[in-house]
């Protein structure tokens, strides 16, 4: 099956069982919001939203790689007056199915709107959780390094006797740190705090994230020439990203109008046509019927 650098129409939970097992470098994919987007996509019950999504996992853990990395773009939603626990459901269920819960980033969305209900602000922020079949795995951190910054240049001008040595946390912690190991470095490593726009390509999808967003993990754990899957892929950012990053993609995805602005944008950058029409179970058959 020639399924590089193409969208797969249908439910990923199906299409993906033709992928062979671990082909796949990274997973990253913002999966439909519990019943948040009825009219948009149809969403899935919060009390039902684990049982719908762990055999679609089964899948994903199948088609990855031992050292690839799974990320997924999640927040549990207000129902009733209180965040739904499905998300922690999730990670638990997760945790069952034989993932690890390596490490979880927070996206900040740096130029969202003021704004405020009677018992609380707005939601500022997602997770991206991510999860690994192995504690090995691939990470190439040098690839998201970032300037140093201008706090440097007045904190390092002038160095104090404990910063030239490895200052031990006074807590008992075992964390520690060399100030000094800072002179004359441009660059430095990021946290797990990601403050990206949520500007995106096409404002049709509701729920689209900013290109800058895979990206930034595309270069954390994937290289050149990579397979980079979002098996819920809406408009197309994922594969728009991977592509600008030398890296292959796949992507899946159930609603014919989300398929069709996916393949447009795929196709500005792609020579040939994106999308693979499954032998059965699609009502399209060809791009102009999408
Ligand atoms: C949150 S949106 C993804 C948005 C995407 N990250 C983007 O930038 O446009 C989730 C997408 O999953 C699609 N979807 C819902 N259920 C699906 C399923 N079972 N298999 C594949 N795609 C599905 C929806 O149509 C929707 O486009």
């Amino acid at each position: 099956m020639d399924y590089l650098n193409k969208i797969l129409p249908g439910d990923c939970g199906e299409v993906l069982k033709a992928l062979p097992d671990d082909s796949i470098d990274l997973i990253f994919t913002s999966p439909p919001y519990a019943d948040q987007r009825k009219n948009t996509y149809g969403g899935i019950s919060p009390d039902s939203y684990v049982t719908w999504f762990l055999p679609r996992a089964e899948q994903f853990r199948r088609i990855l790689k031992p050292t690839g990395t799974f990320i997924l773009n999640i927040k549990e939603r207000v129902v009733d007056g209180e965040r739904h626990t499905y998300v922690i459901e999730l990670i638990l269920e997760l945790r069952r199915q034989g993932w690890l819960w390596t490490e979880e980033f927070m996206w900040h969305k740096k130029n969202s709107h003021p704004g405020k209900w009677p018992n609380r602000f707005r939601d500022n922020w997602e997770r991206l959780i991510q999860f690994n079949k192995s504690k090995v795995f691939n990470m190439y951190q040098e690839a998201v390094m970032v300037p140093v910054g201008d706090w440097a240049r007045d904190r390092l001008a002038k160095l104090s006797q404990t910063d030239l040595v490895r200052d031990e946390s006074r807590v008992g912690s075992g964390f520690g740190k060399n100030v000094s190991n800072w002179v004359g470095r441009d660059m430095v490593y990021p946290n797990n705090v990601l403050h990206m726009a949520t500007e995106c390509y096409n404002r049709n999808h509701s729920a689209a994230f900013p290109v800058d967003l895979p990206s930034w993990f595309i270069k954390l754990f994937t290289l050149p020439g990579d397979v980079v899957l979002d098996p819920f892929i809406g408009s197309g950012t994922t594969a728009v990203a991977a592509l600008q990053l030398s890296r292959s993609f796949v992507g899946v995805e159930l609603s014919p109008e989300n398929i069709a602005t996916a393949v447009a944008r795929v196709s500005e950058i792609q020579i040939g046509l994106p999308l693979m029409i499954a032998d059965e179970g699609v009502e399209y058959q060809t791009l102009a019927d999408i």
